[in-house]
């Protein structure tokens, strides 16, 4: 046994292709677990010229032999969840053999699903640009006191709990003078918690710990970036869990001492979806073209995403927030076609060069730009490093030099065959 919690998480502002690398990687692992967020992921999958996107279910289901945890920091929509499971169940799979869920996890009522919407419309200017699955209002309620979990499914007063926060939901809804029929969804929720009964559901803290212990190897999936994370992203237009490393610990139950491997995984550019500051964000042609090569378009919401060129200060900063071991660099491929790369390697705010993200990242920063000649090579075919042109390895040596942690694993592609491991 390893007796250690290898980590997943994306450095980033979410979307940097954690379910291909979780993928790829889960056929090394014997479980899978994600351990924060909900339907607000998109993880998408190709393999076998098929494609899938799972939001609340770990990246590892499609691996025989898998076991896959939702653990107690996640937020559990039992709809989205029930469809999910519909998908998976076509392949073959049967998910209630294959997935574990946390007795503590929070549930996403329909009325946080309207709440979102609510605090949305009332907000103006001030957007988040949320994904509307209800995840704020649900953390706000797990953070106040007054969540529901899944382990109250099995409550005799399951009803009367759900009843009591539907109500207090209303009238902050009201308060927000947001017009909505309150019982929208709720007797397809009702039918879904019926499904949620058939599952295991676990001490997820006893359940992960003797795994790692007793029964085999376990990697731990982080949705969302670090960018995003509630304490140290760009507040206030970031997510409401602990995308960072100590969500991890909190939302499995594991002590820092069992985290082993922390991979951190990037793409070669950035994106971001929904408002927020955003320092490198590309607003000409070149942003078009890596939104188009990219496919940058949300996979849960369609949204066009944002798109920018690699800030490295951010990423410094996110290795260092998550104790990145191995790196993880995604959709290089998608700048085969540039003549010049650019990559942030410094701000300037205030008329002052700094490498370190500033408490107000909405702040005027003005990205200082290292440029590098393009490798003008298309790499998505290339499967040995040896064969990997140099302009292209050259890039990859500065971002290790510059980040101090190897990147040690080069994804050329969306298949699980186009990954080169160093
Ligand atoms: P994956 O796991 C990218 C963004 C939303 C919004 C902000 C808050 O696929 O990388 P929320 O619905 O969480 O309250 O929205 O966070 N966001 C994501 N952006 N990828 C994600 O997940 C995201 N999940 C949330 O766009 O700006
Ligand atoms: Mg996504």
């Amino acid at each position: 046994m390893s007796s250690k919690l290898d980590v997943v998480l994306g450095l980033q502002w979410g979307d940097e292709g954690k379910g291909k690398i979780v993928d790829v990687l889960a056929g090394r692992y014997d479980a899978v677990a994600r351990f924060q967020g909900g339907p607000n992921a998109g993880h998408s999958l190709h393999f076998d010229g098929q494609s899938f996107v799972v939001r609340s279910i770990p990246s590892g289901i499609f691996r025989e032999g898998s076991t896959n945890v939702i653990g107690s920091g996640v937020v559990l929509d039992p709809v989205t969840f029930r469809e999910e499971c519909g998908n998976i169940s076509k392949m073959g799979i049967d998910p209630k053999k294959k997935i574990f869920i946390s007795k503590k996890a929070n549930l996403i009522l329909p009325t946080h699903r309207l709440l979102d919407a609510a605090n949305e419309a009332a907000a103006g200017k001030g957007k988040i640009g949320s994904t509307l699955k209800g995840i704020g209002p649900t953390y706000t309620d797990k953070i106040s006191r007054n969540g529901l979990r899944v382990g109250d499914i099995l409550a005799p007063d399951f009803q009367q709990k759900f009843e009591k926060l539907k109500a207090k939901h209303i009238q902050q809804i009201k308060g927000l003078n947001y017009e909505c029929d309150p019982d929208q969804g709720e007797a397809e929720w009702m039918s879904a918690i019926e499904f949620l009964k058939e599952f295991n559901l676990i001490d997820c803290e006893y359940f992960v710990n003797d795994w790692i212990a007793n029964k085999g190897t376990m990697i731990a999936e982080g949705a969302q970036g670090s960018m995003l994370d509630i304490d140290y992203g760009s507040y206030p237009f970031v997510t409401s869990s602990s995308t960072t490393i100590g969500g991890v610990c909190t939302g499995l139950g594991v002590a820092p001492s069992k985290i082993g491997k922390v991979f951190g995984i990037f793409k070669a550019y950035c994106t971001r979806v929904g408002s927020g500051p955003f320092p490198t964000e590309l607003f000409d042609e070149t942003g078009e073209k890596i939104r188009q090569v990219g496919h940058e378009f949300g996979a849960v919401t369609g949204r066009p995403r944002r798109c920018g060129w690699l800030d490295l200060v951010a990423l410094k900063y996110t290795v260092m927030l998550d104790g990145v071991t191995d790196l993880i660099m995604m959709k290089s491929d998608c700048l085969d076609d540039f003549e010049t790369i650019k990559v942030c390697t410094a701000y300037k705010v205030d008329g002052k060069i700094t490498d370190q993200v500033p408490f107000d990242i909405a702040c005027e920063i003005e990205p200082v730009y290292t440029e590098f000649p393009g490798w003008k090579t298309d790499l998505s075919g290339i499967r040995k490093e040896s064969d990997l042109p140099k302009a292209f390895t050259d890039y990859v040596k500065f971002m290790e030099d510059y980040l101090g942690v190897p990147v040690s694993i080069i994804s050329l592609g969306p298949d699980r065959e186009a990954t080169i491991e160093r």
